[in-house]
């Protein structure tokens, strides 16, 4: 997710600093982000020149403290509280007091993070969605003790790089988790009960509800680990059942079976 952040930051024009734990993941994430960029010019959506200068836009460094002069500081690390906390406890630490500090958890509790800093008040979320480039919405998140400016500072930048933001609290999964997830497991279920296979159920659900990708391709697509993980932290949250992420699921995800990164799961996938 980070790596997608800074090709849109850098592709809007914005100088950019991406930090990693180590020199080689950053590396690798250079990879990645000249792979998509230079695909637009293949594709003749952005110029040659465009291209060199947006990657001329991006500083990879492993040193914290590199972040210390930027506006604006998107947190995108592993999904568990502790590292988020303690990041954004150095994070106060290190950057501007005027800069605006901002997470892209997608299941974790804003306020919690923010609660490890000495001012809560500039901490906002701000939720990518996978992969960050193409999905065009990003939710703006206020935390209890976020004040109006850096909410106003999220919302104006994901405008600026060509998103589609939108204003929420900070509440468990948000807006479009707290919908998609309890949705797709009980997608997952309809598959037991009703024994339909994978492939009718997502002719199903495009047919008849009008998705444009049916439910097994979606959880395929975003990580049978990924959409297991978020959904033990939501029902950790709410205890609502339709938020536990059902037993088959589960399954798939200690077997392997991740979906389209792992080359199978509800479906398989060729290398290619
Ligand atoms: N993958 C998704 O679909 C998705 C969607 C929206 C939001 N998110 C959120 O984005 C964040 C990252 O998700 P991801 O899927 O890219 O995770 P990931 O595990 O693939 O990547 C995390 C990266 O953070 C780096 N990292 C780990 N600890 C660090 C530390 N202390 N300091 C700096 N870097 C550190 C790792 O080296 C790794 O490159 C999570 O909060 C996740 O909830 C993920």
């Amino acid at each position: 997710m980070g790596a997608g952040i800074a090709q849109i930051s850098i592709t809007a024009g914005h100088e950019t600093v991406g930090r990693e734990v180590e020199l080689p993941l950053a590396e690798r994430a250079r990879a990645t982000i000249e792979r998509y960029v230079g695909r637009s010019v293949e594709k003749g959506r952005m110029r040659a020149a465009e291209r060199d200068d947006a990657l001329a836009r991006l500083t990879l460094t492993t040193e914290l403290s590199a972040l210390g002069d930027c506006d604006l500081v998107i947190e995108a690390i592993v999904e568990e509280l502790v590292p988020k906390q303690e990041l954004f406890a150095e994070l106060d630490r290190i950057t501007r007091r005027d800069a605006v500090v901002a997470t892209n958890t997608s299941a974790l509790s804003v306020t919690e993070i923010a609660s490890a800093t000495s001012c809560p008040e500039r901490v906002v979320g701000m939720h990518f969605f996978n992969p960050a480039p193409l999905m065009p919405l990003v939710e703006i998140v206020r935390a209890e003790l976020t004040a109006d400016g850096p909410v106003e500072t999220g919302y104006a930048f994901g405008e600026r790089i060509g998103k589609t933001p939108i204003r929420c609290h900070d509440t468990p999964g948000f807006v479009v988790n707290r919908v998609l997830i309890p949705l797709l497991n009980d997608c997952v279920r309809v598959l037991d009960e009703a024994r339909v296979t994978p492939e009718d159920l997502d002719t199903g659900l495009k047919n008849g509800a009008g998705w444009p990708m049916g439910p097994c391709t979606l959880v395929d697509l975003v990580g049978i680990d990924v959409h297991v993980h978020a959904s033990e932290a939501l029902y950790e949250k709410t205890r609502e059942p339709r938020m536990a992420p059902p037993p088959r699921l589960v399954a798939m995800r200690n077997a392997g079976l991740l979906g389209r990164k792992s080359g199978r799961g509800f479906y398989r996938y060729d290398e290619s």
